[in-house]
């Protein structure tokens, strides 16, 4: 039986870490890759199948990487159609804190056993989704 979902409004209560403990982060786990913001009800899943690791984690409406479990080997970046994987050095300023989303959203996942490691057809409103405004605050997680 598959969770509930909801909507994660109190994600704001957990405590993203500053850029500093970032930058630990960084140095401790070598140069993780990240998602970031277009996999947001999108979820196209391309990265999964050219993952030599398997260390994407799904959520309902979006995927996150492992940090300590990613191998850094790029193989994922170019087959997102939306283009919403990058090495961690190279986020796109307004997306850097999604190198703490991938962290928390993919351990929380990999906790409730959701490894994904084959694709599967991206959401119904995918096409629509690339082309709209979205943020963290859209992403949803499981009920835990
Ligand atoms: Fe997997 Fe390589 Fe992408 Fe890391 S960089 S998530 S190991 S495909
Ligand atoms: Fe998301 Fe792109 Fe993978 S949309 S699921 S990061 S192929």
């Amino acid at each position: 039986m598959s969770p509930e979902l909801h909507f994660p409004t109190d994600l704001s209560h957990y405590e993203i870490p500053t850029s500093h403990q970032s930058v630990c982060l960084a140095a401790q786990t070598g140069m993780p890759y990240v998602v970031a913001e277009p996999c947001i009800n999108c979820k196209y899943t391309d990265c999964v199948e050219v993952c030599p690791v398997d260390c994407f984690y799904e959520g309902p409406n979006f995927l996150a990487i492992q940090p300590d479990e990613c191998i850094d080997c790029n193989a994922c970046v170019p087959v997102c159609p939306v283009e919403a994987i990058y090495p961690e050095d190279q986020l796109p300023e307004e997306w850097e804190h999604y190198t703490q989303w991938n962290e928390y959203l993919a351990n929380q996942w990999r906790d409730l056993g959701y490894n994904i490691t084959e694709k599967t057809p991206p959401l119904d409103d995918a096409e629509e989704w690339e082309e709209k405004d979205k943020s963290e605050q859209d992403i949803l997680t499981w009920d835990v």
